[in-house]
């Protein structure tokens, strides 16, 4: 019997487990990927603290898959085996399915799944996805340095090119992690003003050398006002993991800004009238579809843009989930797979 690795939450707040399961075969509109790297972003706390009511265990976390096609099911057109492909976190709610034109749900799992959180996903030598969910890898992009652009990239590209902000005008990036490190590089060069802000100043250089303009040291005063008198900004991109910091932040936002929640932290508060006096919007952001991680892909490759990261071994999974939360890595951890 043909066999797969996997690093798997047995339940919420345990320690990941190494598993062998029998190698699955892909079903109607899927395909079986053997994994060459995975991201290790943030968003899988959800699956290894249970942030989601209802999520089923044991579960294989990681959404920032590369890899190629080692099987498919029927009606898989277009795809073939030993094509190298991207897998998102999404479709959560991709807004075209009939389930969710329905519902409108946090995620879609009759039919796509979240991928490493309703569905297995890429800690693992292979998983099963939809083919809704691949996008193709441009030749030149390495599969480890790709992984991140699979959620990190996406999300933040995505809710930049949405965000209603013009080129020259300030765009804020609030956050200098994985999705923020890489939210500079795109806003630089999608050619917004880009200012960068982060606790402290340890992340200055960097922010600058990524392209940051501007860098806001959030702890040394009120980083609302400080955005204030660079003119305020026509979108924060909300990468940040606190609540409070991002509460504090809002009142940076320009006459007409859009504030772009992407950091799933729990509630903020926010008074209509800071809002209604510029004509100013609060929007939460959720990644993207395939078609928006091709764009992100062509994107960085044409421009250059890659994530720095700390690469862990597979077996390493563990320790690769823990420096992703302590916040210390510089700035992505992938994992690379046999
Ligand atoms: N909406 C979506 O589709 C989507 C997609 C992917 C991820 N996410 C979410 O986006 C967030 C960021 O993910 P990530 O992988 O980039 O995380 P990360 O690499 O851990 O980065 C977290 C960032 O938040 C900052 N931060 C943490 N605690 C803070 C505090 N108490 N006050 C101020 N800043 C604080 C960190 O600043 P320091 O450098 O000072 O520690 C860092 O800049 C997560 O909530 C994740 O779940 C959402
Ligand atoms: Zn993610």
């Amino acid at each position: 019997m043909a066999t797969m690795r996997a690093m798997q939450f047995p339940e919420p707040n345990a320690p990941l487990q190494l598993v062998e399961r029998s190698l699955p075969e892909p079903g109607r509109r899927e395909a079986l990927v053997t994994v060459q790297a995975c991201g290790v972003c943030h968003s899988d706390t959800v699956t290894g603290r249970g942030l989601v009511p209802g999520l089923q265990y044991p579960r294989i976390p990681g959404h920032e898959v590369i890899g190629t096609i080692a099987a498919l099911g029927a009606d898989t057109d277009g795809w073939s085996v030993g094509d190298r492909v991207g897998v998102g976190w999404f479709p959560g709610a991709c807004g075209h399915c009939p389930h969710c034109r329905r519902s409108q749900a946090y995620a879609c799992d009759n039919v796509h799944g979240a991928t490493g959180v309703t569905r297995d996903g890429g800690y693992a030598s292979h998983m099963l996805a939809d083919i809704s969910a691949l996008a193709h890898i441009p030749a030149s992009l390495d599969s480890i340095e790709a992984a991140p652009l699979m959620c990190a990239g996406v999300t933040t590209f995505n809710a930049i090119r949405n965000s209603g902000a013009k080129a020259g005008d300030l765009v804020a990036i609030h956050g200098v992690g994985g999705l923020g490190h890489l939210g500079i590089q795109f806003a630089a060069k999608l050619g917004f003003r880009t200012v960068a802000v982060n606790r402290g100043r340890d992340k200055e250089a960097l922010a600058r050398q990524l392209g940051a303009h501007d860098y806001i040291d959030s702890t040394a005063g009120d980083p609302a006002q400080a955005l204030q008198a660079l003119g305020g900004a026509k979108a924060i991109i909300a990468t940040v993991t606190n609540a409070d910091a991002m509460q504090a932040i809002v009142g940076g936002l320009a006459a007409g800004g859009t504030m772009m929640l992407i950091g799933a932290t729990g509630p903020i508060s926010i008074s209509p009238l800071e809002l209604l006096s510029k004509n100013a919007g609060v929007r939460g952001w959720y990644s993207g579809v395939a078609a928006d991680s091709e764009d992100t892909l062509v994107f960085s490759e044409l421009h250059q843009i890659s994530s720095m990261n700390e690469v862990f071994t597979f077996e390493e999974a563990q320790a690769a989930y823990d420096r992703m939360v302590s916040g210390d890595a510089r700035f992505r951890v992938v994992l690379k797979m046999d």
